[in-house]
């Protein structure tokens, strides 16, 4: 029988993680966990008592929250306080409200906890900016999954109006490089490639193309 085994996958916003992450791991027949909407509901909760500005509150106030992550029909659900807010968090503010708590280290202890349980004893893909670097340092296969700003604000604006919102480009591109900036200059565990992560640049690869990819790298770590 094949032992367990964890795959991390970092990268910049809009690189088409989650996407890729989730039917790579249906592929390999792992569990999939998306580290970013932890972040985004414990954004959204300080989002919604106006505190993003006082990270000492924050800090403070982040032990006691009651997050949860459930799986339902194999997908991933976040519990804020017993409310789902799967969708919620899905908000643009959401995002922003997202990496300004992922720079607060009380915010980042009290998750990378969390993501460490739910990864013990089972194979599982994992997406985030930390994740290689600090969630799972001995992870089996690293992934830094990136492509240019623009094709990724390409690829959010298209999605966007997928969902009959109607942004205007530069505002998407102008937001996602805001957020690239912030993740990758907070003092705690800032997004960059973990020196053994393997490269993999999308901004000329269908999602198709760069899930095969994926599986290969991650068959390959694996021994199959
Ligand atoms: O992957 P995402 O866009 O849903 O992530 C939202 C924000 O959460 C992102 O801007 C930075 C933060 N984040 C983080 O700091 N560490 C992670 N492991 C995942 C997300």
């Amino acid at each position: 029988m094949q032992k367990n085994f964890s795959i991390a996958i970092d990268g910049p916003a809009g690189a088409g993680k989650s996407t890729v992450a989730r039917a790579a791991a249906e592929a390999l027949g792992a569990m999939y966990l998306d580290t970013g909407a932890m972040y985004r509901t414990v954004g959204l909760y300080f989002l919604r008592e106006n505190l993003l500005e006082d990270r000492d509150e924050i800090a403070r106030r982040v032990d006691g929250l009651n997050v949860q992550v459930k799986f339902i029909n194999g997908v991933q659900h976040m519990l804020l306080e017993g409310e789902d807010v799967t969708e919620a968090i899905r908000k643009p503010e959401a995002s922003m409200a997202a990496s300004a708590v992922g720079a607060v280290p009380e915010v980042r202890a009290y998750l990378v906890r969390l993501q460490q349980e739910t990864a013990r004893g089972i194979s599982i893909v994992m997406d985030g900016r930390d994740i290689g670097t600090k969630v799972l340092p001995n992870a089996t296969l690293k992934v830094y999954l990136t492509a240019t700003a623009e094709v990724r604000a390409l690829r959010r604006y298209a999605e966007l109006r997928g969902k009959g919102e109607i942004p205007a480009y530069h505002c998407v591109l102008d937001d996602l490089v805001e957020r690239d900036y912030n993740d990758m200059h907070r003092a705690a565990s800032p997004l960059k490639r973990a020196e053994d992560a393997q490269l993999l640049d999308t901004s000329n690869l269908t999602l198709k193309q760069s899930v095969d990819e994926l599986v290969r790298l991650a068959r390959a770590a694996i021994g199959e």
